[in-house]
């Protein structure tokens, strides 16, 4: 399948990644958000990032700007009539997700694939509020996007083998290396992270252990290159909190069962990195314990 035009959906820390490693790859790429802020922000930070590499002599100015020239915003659903391929990032809230596909489903050329990046939600359930659930799949990224190399591939009651394959290649042309999974709720990684999150967080509850001594045991003890806590953060505690509600309602495992902790830190407003603290304080440099139990 030939793609020329990719179309993103949300400039979150997810949208704004996919965006930049697409139009790294040379595709023209269209990013759209609700508010020009957001917009403003996500090509801010692109900006940044790349300018960052220029100054470490990773890529050339020149190489920066064709890369910007690649990208464009917008607030209206509608410039992604002539996409062939969209990236759908927006926050995870099925009733959200199928308003919009089910919009663009009617603006959008027949051959158009709609990918999913959901971390938790159903891609048959997205797939079934449009007239091409042949046409929609999950491809599911990893934070952050421009480093981490996997994609997962969802393929859905519905998906067809020629949608699956075209979502592999694109995978594969924007520098990733994809798997393909079935369209389980947290599809491969997530099922199995989302116990070790939580077993973390129960370890500290419990006092077994502080943020920075159970991070450093991860660390140095399994090779990971960083300690839950401090992927947690990365990650974004809400994010994490809002899967995990839905894979113990998926599963009806106690293994996924929001710890308590979460959602008290989530319901104050201890998001993470992107709020400046969450189990780590980052106002300071280096970031440090903002959690002691
Ligand atoms: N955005 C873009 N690039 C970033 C970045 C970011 N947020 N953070 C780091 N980088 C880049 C740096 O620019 C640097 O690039 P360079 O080598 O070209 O200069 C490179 O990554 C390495 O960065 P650093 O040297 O600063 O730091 P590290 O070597 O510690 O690497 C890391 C940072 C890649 C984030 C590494 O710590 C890592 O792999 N952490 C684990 C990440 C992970 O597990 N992600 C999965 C989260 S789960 C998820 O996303 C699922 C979802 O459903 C929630």
């Amino acid at each position: 399948m030939k793609i020329n035009r990719i179309g993103v959906l949300g400039c979150g820390i997810m949208g704004l990644g996919i965006a930049q490693v697409c139009a790294e790859a040379g595709y023209e790429t269209w990013m759209r958000d609700i508010k020009q802020e957001f917009l403003d922000k996500g090509f801010d930070q692109i900006k940044a990032l790349l300018q960052r590499a220029v100054g470490k002599s990773k890529i050339t100015a020149e190489r920066m700007n064709e890369v910007l020239e690649n990208l464009h915003g917008t607030l209206e659903l509608r410039d992604l009539a002539d996409c062939d391929f969209i990236f759908e990032a927006a926050p995870e809230n099925m009733n959200l997700k199928t308003e919009i596909l089910k919009e663009l489903d009617s603006l959008c050329a027949a051959h158009t694939i709609f990918a999913s990046n959901t971390s938790s939600l159903s891609i048959t359930e997205m797939a079934a509020s449009t007239s091409r659930p042949d046409r929609v799949v999950g491809m599911h990224f990893f934070n952050p996007v421009q480093v981490m190399k996997l994609v997962e591939v969802a393929r859905s009651l519905f998906s067809s083998s020629e949608a699956v394959e075209a979502a592999v290649e694109i995978g594969k042309a924007i520098g990733k290396d994809p798997i393909v999974t079935k369209d389980n709720t947290g599809f491969v990684v997530n099922l199995l992270l989302a116990p070790y999150f939580c077993g973390a967080i129960k370890a500290l509850e419990d006092g077994i252990a502080g943020v920075e001594e159970i991070d450093k045991g991860m660390k140095l003890g399994c090779g990971y290159p960083m300690g839950p806590f401090t992927l947690l953060d990365l990650a974004g505690l809400d994010t994490m909190y809002n899967s995990l509600s839905v894979f113990y309602e998926s599963y009806a495992d106690t293994r996924f069962f929001p710890p308590p902790l979460l959602k008290k830190m989530v319901k104050s407003g201890l998001l993470g990195k992107k709020t400046g603290k969450g189990f780590y304080d980052y106002s300071c440099d280096p970031p440090k314990v903002n959690i002691h139990i």
